[in-house]
């Protein structure tokens, strides 16, 4: 038995889920999970939970109330506590110098004060958010800036949880990374973190490392994750202007064992709040190192993304005759990829803000994400309808725009939705999950990446 408290200040997506999946492998820890969002706090305490995360109320029903604890009063957390992740945000900064950029460290800055102020004890610190590399130097100058004596150990420990299937991945991890200074006590500090993923993580894929690789390390997975969307996605122009087919690309390629076959799907671009932010902030520290060919190879990850969800929305207006005006489009899709309900970046948001500047009638239909819209969109909001049933959505729609590869748009009765439909109709593919020959055989005009297109005459 391990008797250890182990607290989380920030309880969003990673840390209400990971923490979770903690308390339901460690028994022996107590879990508290805290947060300044009462709301949040509260619903976690219910079954409607904050997120969507499919497999995520079963894991938390398993430990809520036993040895897991979602709770708004941060200072006796703090207090209570033996180790702390720290999984508040890390957005990228909106204002005065590296705005656009650089990450915005307020809430970081403002837990280590936290953490400082209601300690009477030394604790472990451990890095959960994705940090721009020796943000744990600075870490460690707040919490040794006190007079009380009080030592602290900061550990690296970034999470490589994908949304959609965060439950699986954090059970079955490819690996889990833990990141330290080399002195004896960082060392030992490290071994405690090292104990609880012990408790269900195979320890050959339990990786150590110094603590600049580790806060590195994270950056550098997402921007090799987002480069190869962007690889591929680059290559659906060239495929439309010549006759060549990126599905049958993806395959020759992806069979060679050195490149392997996984994300060589194009789409209409990535989304979510890490790619973009954490490629931002490698640019902006490889700037801050005079770095400015590797700053540009990735800032170019970035470009072709725009690009590829600008050269979507041109798609769609150039194919309908060059006016949307009035006419009616519903988007199937809202959350930035399917299983999730979280919108942050999502090319939808993209997609329906340039109709709805070509002044179109938007039907926005999401099977997870709508209750998000208001946040996504803002006053904008207001313009768009929101469906439940996509089948509603497409009713007397010019055309359908599929953004987000849920499951269930492969499933819709087509020739249901086409009789109900303004005609010529038409379907753009942002995500290539659609049978384009059935549905040209319907009747509509169907258009995929890196695709030839079925027009009907
Ligand atoms: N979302 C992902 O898929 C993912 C994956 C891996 C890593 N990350 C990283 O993890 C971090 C958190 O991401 P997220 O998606 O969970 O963010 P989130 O916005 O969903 O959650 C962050 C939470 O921290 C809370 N918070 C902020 N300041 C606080 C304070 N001082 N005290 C208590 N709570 C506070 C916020 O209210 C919010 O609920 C980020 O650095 C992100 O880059 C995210």
């Amino acid at each position: 038995m391990s008797g250890k408290t182990v607290t989380c200040i920030g309880a969003g997506y990673v840390g209400g889920v990971t923490m979770a999946v903690i308390a339901a492998k460690c028994p022996d820890y107590k879990v508290l999970v805290t947060d300044i969002d009462e709301e949040k706090i509260k619903r976690w305490n219910t079954d409607d939970l904050p997120i969507y995360e499919p497999g995520l109320l079963e894991t938390v029903q398993k430990a809520r109330g036993r040895n897991l604890f979602y709770l708004t009063d941060v200072k006796s957390c703090i207090k209570e506590a033996d180790i702390i992740f720290v999984s508040v945000n890390t957005p990228t900064k909106t204002f005065g110098e590296g705005a656009g950029k650089c990450v915005d460290l307020q809430y970081w800055e403002k837990t280590a004060r936290d953490i400082l102020e209601s300690s009477d004890r030394g604790k472990i610190v451990v890095e959960k958010s994705t940090l721009p590399v020796k943000t744990a130097e600075a870490m460690k100058k707040i919490l040794e800036s006190n007079k009380k004596s009080l030592k602290f150990e900061v550990i690296s420990n970034p999470e490589f949880l994908a949304e959609g299937t965060a439950i699986a991945d954090l059970e079955t991890p490819d690996r889990v990374l833990i990141g330290s200074s080399q002195t004896k006590e960082a060392l030992a500090a490290r071994d405690e973190i090292v104990r609880i993923y012990e408790h269900w993580v195979p320890s050959e894929k339990i990786v150590t490392s110094n603590i600049w690789s580790s806060e590195l390390s994270k950056l550098i997975a997402n921007a090799f994750l987002a480069q190869r969307i962007s690889s591929i996605n680059s290559i659906t122009p060239l495929c439309e202007a010549t006759g060549a087919d990126i599905s049958e690309i993806s395959k020759a390629v992806g069979l060679d064992t050195r490149i392997g076959g996984r994300f060589l799907s194009p789409s209409v671009g990535f989304g979510g709040s890490c790619f973009k932010k954490d490629i931002l902030n490698l640019v902006y520290i490889c700037e801050s190192y005079s770095l400015k060919e590797t700053a540009e190879y990735w800032e170019n990850v970035l470009k072709i993304n725009e690009y590829q969800q600008e050269r979507f929305f041109l798609k769609m207006l150039r194919t309908m005759f060059n006016t949307m005006a009035g006419k009616k489009i519903a988007v199937f899709g809202l959350s930035f990829k399917a299983d999730t309900d979280d919108t942050r970046e999502s090319p939808s948001i993209y997609l329906v803000k340039k109709l709805l500047a070509e002044k179109a009638q938007v039907a926005l239909t999401d099977p997870k994400a709508l209750r998000n819209a208001f946040w996504a969109f803002g006053d904008d909001a207001e313009k768009i309808e929101l469906f439940e049933d996509p089948y509603k959505a497409a009713e007397n729609a010019h055309a359908i725009a599929v953004v987000t590869e849920w499951e269930v748009y492969k499933k819709l009765d087509y020739e249901r939705i086409f009789g109900k439909m303004s005609q010529p109709s038409f379907i753009f593919d942002g995500r290539n999950i659609l049978d384009g020959e059935k549905l040209h055989k319907i009747g509509f005009s169907f258009f995929a990446l890196g695709k030839p297109p079925l027009i009907r005459d």
